[in-house]
Order: structure tokens, then sequence, then C-alpha cells
């Protein structure tokens, strides 16, 4: 007789052999290269990165500074072009598209977090967070609810009229999130998330990307310095000087939300000022 243990790890394999055939690869980059002119010198920034990465799949990119990994961000967020290779972006090359192009399909495509928030000072949570619905078709009361969703998503709902300098700086990191997520990417790109944040709060932050990569399956890319923020990817990648030193799968996932659940409670101060 088939134990329980040996049904689940059998049911688990079928469902990893299935997700495994209909992994889609979002992106695939092509012996990319990025050379910058600054006057007279070249600045090698990227000598030949090829490298697929599967639909829900959660990568981190590591690597010391100036090694390329923002470099290779942009390139797969559509805001900079190879100076040569190919980069194709879910099934569609995109290496030669003009700003315009790459502006709509960043736009349909990729939500963005930066270690700085990039939040709008003067303006509410809720009000960051439509921001990126503006460019699209939706009327005013759709983008409201989808705002508000996003908010919720990310443990917010009832901070919707804070504005930026009202938040920590966890609570700015997810109406970051919040607003990468609202026109419902099928990537989201993150450069060191959690560079300005405590321990605590990247754990949080760290529980919202799992959650997301997880339950919703949108692929994620992140840069970190810190290799027990890696830990909480699927895969890492080591750049090195332009080009990719090692390329790996994490065994001892880390999982944030069981990490929250062992760590103290901490009282939210809701003072606004
Ligand atoms: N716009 C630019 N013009 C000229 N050189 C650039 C430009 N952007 C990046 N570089 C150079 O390209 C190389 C790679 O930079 P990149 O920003 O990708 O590094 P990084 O791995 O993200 O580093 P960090 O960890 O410090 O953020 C560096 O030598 C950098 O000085
Ligand atoms: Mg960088």
């Amino acid at each position: 007789m088939i134990s329980v243990t040996e049904l689940e790890a059998k049911e688990k394999r079928t469902d990893d052999d299935l997700e495994q055939r209909v992994a889609q690869p979002v992106i695939q980059l092509s012996h990319v290269h990025k050379v910058y002119y600054m006057g007279d010198v070249e600045v090698h920034a990227l000598r030949g990165i090829t490298l697929t990465v599967k639909k829900g799949e959660f990568v981190a990119i590591m690597g010391a500074s100036g090694s390329g990994k923002s470099t290779t961000m942009n390139i797969i967020g559509c805001l900079d072009r190879p100076t040569k290779g190919t980069y194709i972006l879910d099934g569609q090359d995109v290496s030669e598209l003009s700003r315009d192009e790459r502006a709509d399909i960043r736009n349909q495509k990729i939500g963005f977090v930066f270690q700085g928030f990039n939040l709008l000072a003067r303006t509410s949570a809720l009000e960051n967070v439509e921001l990126p619905m503006l460019y699209s078709n939706n009327n005013t009361a759709d983008r409201h609810q989808r705002a508000l969703k996003a908010l919720s998503e990310v443990g917010l709902s009832g901070r919707e009229q804070s504005h930026p300098n009202q938040l920590s700086g966890g609570q700015q990191q997810r109406v970051a999130i919040a607003r990468a997520l609202v026109n419902q990417p099928a990537l989201i790109l993150a450069d060191e998330p959690t560079g300005n944040l405590d321990s605590r709060t990247s754990v949080e932050v760290m529980e919202i990307f799992q959650r997301l990569n997880r339950d919703d399956h949108i692929t994620l890319i992140l840069v970190t310095h810190e290799h027990d923020i890696a830990e909480y990817a699927s895969r890492v990648i080591v750049f090195k000087d332009g080009k990719i030193k090692n390329d790996y799968l994490v065994t001892n996932r880390r999982d944030a939300a069981e990490e929250l659940k062992l760590l103290p409670p901490i009282i939210e101060d809701d003072d606004d000022e």
C-alpha cells in the first residue's frame, strides 16, 4: 500500500513536472553587452550575459558594486537597450524597439521597486499607487478600486491618505510594491528593495514578494547585497566584472511568513506626525 507521504511526494513530483513543462521563458538575454561612452572613455558594463528566466521564478542577483547588476536590470526592465546581443521578453524581441515602444511594454508587463522607494512626496499613498494607471485606459472608479486592492494586498488598508513622510520606511516600500503591482505585471524588478530597511521590515517586504510569487505566480528579479535576503529567492545569479560568475538554485530556501510568526509583535505608532 502506498503511504500518504509517498502519495504527496508523487503528487508534488507531477506538479513540478507540469510546472517545468508549462514554464515559458519570460526573459531570454543572449550575449548581451553594454558599453557606456563617457567622452573618449568606454565603460564595458556588461561583457556577454546569457540568461533565461522562466515564468514564476524568483531570482536574486548578487555581485560586487559595479559588476553590472543595475545595468542588467535596466535592460530587463526595458529602460535601456543592449549595445550588442538580443533580449527577448515574453516571446518578443525588444532589443531594437524605440523608446516609446519600450515605454508601452514597461507599462503593460513590468513593475519596478527601488531602494529609495521613488514615491511622490506631496501625494497620498493611494494617489502614488494610482499613478501607473494614468497611462492606461481605466476610468477613475476602476483605478481607485485597483489601487485600494493593491494597498490592501501589502497590508496598508487604512493608510491610503497618508503621505510618504507620514509612513515608516517599510510602509513606504510597501506603497512602492503596491504601485508596482497595480497594472498586474508579469514581472516585478526590485533593485535593492531592502537596502534602506531594518531587518524585521526586510522580512516583511520579503514576505510580500514570496506571497506574490507563490500565489500570483509573478516572476520576480531582485538585486541584493545581502546573502540572507538572497535566500528567500529560489535561484541566485552572481555577477562579476560584467559577466555571470555563478548561477544556482537555493537549497534551504527561507520562508518569510514562517519567520515573521516567530518574531515578537511590534506596536505600530499610528500617529500621523
Ligand atoms: N550611465 C552610465 N554611464 C557610464 N557608466 C555607467 C553608467 N551606468 C553604469 N555605469 C558603469 O557600468 C558599470 C556597472 O554599473 P552598474 O550600475 O550596473 O553596477 P552594479 O552592479 O549595479 O553596482 P552597485 O552594486 O554599486 O549598484 C560600473 O563600472 C558603472 O560605473
Ligand atoms: Mg546597482
